[in-house]
């Protein structure tokens, strides 16, 4: 549903494609910004994973004090959980945040491009990819945009809005009141190189971290101490590629490699390794550090 607003038809109805870490992280700051929100996955435990995760966040601000019961009760009931892509055909606007593939964001896109009504605005999540690669399968590049959100997402006070090289000055303007809606402060993107600029600082970071470690200079632990009080970070690079997932930083530093062809994104064989062996970081309980 769109609410007026003064003489300007707001958007209101939203719809999250992916009930992963972010798009479920996406659903919940946004049903308690008042968004009704489809949230789409393609299987029931996708979408059972989601909503748990949801409804135990929920849980912990109650119990904070930072939500009521009742509001954290009415955000939940304007989630609608769905495998069925149609059901989000009426959305003022579509976060994609599926797998960081593009492969498999274009077919999203492409389908995306022919449900959804023309006016909708198309978000993608996207922490590497250029804007401009998903939008080109799109018959509406002027209205797709980067929405890339932070994990945890109910944390993270962030999002880095990414214009496309077709992205209009009003897509770029919905997206940030949708961001803005959600409690998130926005910065802007205005050369849609991959990676953008925080996942460009992030990535140089672990991947110069993960070869001091990888070549035995110092421990894991030493590496991020040395992050964490030497320039204040909250976070050692090691323990956030952890916290993000090691093989989603390895397809971020892979893309921004390729594209770039900047040897200092080029990822250490560790990364990869690790990623092999199933060791990903606190999703599979081992990364760089045992969870
Ligand atoms: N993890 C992070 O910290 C982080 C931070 C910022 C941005 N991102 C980006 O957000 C996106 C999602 O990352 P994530 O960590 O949430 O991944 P995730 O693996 O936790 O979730 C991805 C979800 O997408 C679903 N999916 C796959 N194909 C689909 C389809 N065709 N339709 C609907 N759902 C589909 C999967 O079933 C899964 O539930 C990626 O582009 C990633 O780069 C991740």
């Amino acid at each position: 549903m769109s609410v007026s607003k003064g003489s300007r038809t707001v958007a209101r109805k939203l719809a999250v494609i992916g009930a992963g870490l972010m798009g479920s992280g996406i659903a919940q700051v946004s049903a308690q910004a008042g968004w009704d929100v489809v949230l789409r996955d393609v299987t029931d435990e996708a979408l059972r994973r989601g909503t748990d995760g949801i409804r135990a966040s929920f849980d912990r601000f109650v119990a904070k004090d930072r939500l009521t019961a009742e509001d954290a009760g009415a955000a939940l009931a304007r989630i609608t959980p769905t495998t069925d892509l149609d059901a989000v055909a009426d959305a003022d606007i579509v976060v994609e945040a599926v797998f960081e593939r593009l492969d498999v964001k274009h077919e999203i896109f492409r389908a995306l491009d022919k449900l959804v009504k023309d006016e909708a605005v198309l978000a993608s999540n996207t922490s590497a990819i250029p804007i401009t690669k998903i939008a080109a399968v799109t018959g509406r590049p002027e209205r797709v945009v980067g929405t890339h959100f932070f994990s945890p997402v109910p944390m993270m006070r962030l999002c880095e809005l990414v214009r496309g090289h077709k992205t209009s000055d009003e897509t770029l303007a919905t997206a940030r009141e949708f961001a803005e809606s959600t409690g998130k402060t926005c910065v802007v993107v205005n050369r849609d190189v991959a990676g953008f600029v925080t996942t460009r600082l992030i990535s140089a970071l672990v991947v110069e971290a993960a070869k001091l470690y990888e070549s035995g200079v110092a421990s894991a632990e030493d590496i991020d101490l040395a992050c964490k009080l030497g320039f204040g970070h909250a976070m050692g690079p090691l323990a956030t590629a952890d916290l993000t997932g090691v093989d989603v930083l390895l397809h971020a530093t892979e893309n921004i490699y390729t594209e770039s062809q900047d040897e200092k994104f080029a990822p250490p064989e560790l990364m990869r390794r690790m990623v092999d062996a199933g060791d990903i970081g606190r999703k599979s309980g081992q990364g760089f550090y045992k969870h």
